[in-house]
């Protein structure tokens, strides 16, 4: 199954539907293409004890992890209140996915009005941190 980016778009949309954001009403969806061509999605869930919450990028590359995917080739990620809204990954999700991120990774970002960029992790999170 080769996943087109449009696919990868309304796959992160999917995810969004399933969102557990009672607390902010942003819902959030992750769909993302690991180096083995598997698919995997998240959904931001919520907790009542607001920091216990998780983003939707940290789901998908759960989901990844758990059965075998090594890096993310393509990850698009799908938010907003009511209407997509461009949604950028958060400070913590750009080093999530920079852990599981090569150099033509890439991260696809869109609106309810078609607008779409696609961004690299060097782009998102420029001067990053590494242990090595
Ligand atoms: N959120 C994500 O799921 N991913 C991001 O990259 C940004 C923020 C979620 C967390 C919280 O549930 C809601 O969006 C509002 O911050």
């Amino acid at each position: 199954m080769t996943l087109t980016n449009e696919d990868l778009v309304s796959k992160a949309i999917a995810a969004r539907e399933q969102a557990y954001c009672r607390y902010s009403g942003y819902s959030v969806g992750a769909a993302l293409v690991d180096d083995l061509g598997q698919l995997h999605q998240g959904c931001n869930v919520e907790n009542a004890s607001y920091p216990l919450g998780n983003c939707a990028e940290a789901a998908a590359i759960a989901a990844m992890v758990q059965i075998g995917g090594k890096r993310i080739a393509r990850i698009a990620v799908a938010g907003g209140r009511s209407e997509i809204t461009a949604c950028t990954p958060c400070g913590g999700c750009r080093q999530r996915i920079h852990e599981f991120a090569d150099e033509d990774t890439v991260i696809i970002m869109f609106d309810d009005s078609g607008e779409w960029r696609e961004y690299s992790i060097a782009e998102l999170l420029p001067a990053s941190f590494h242990l090595d």
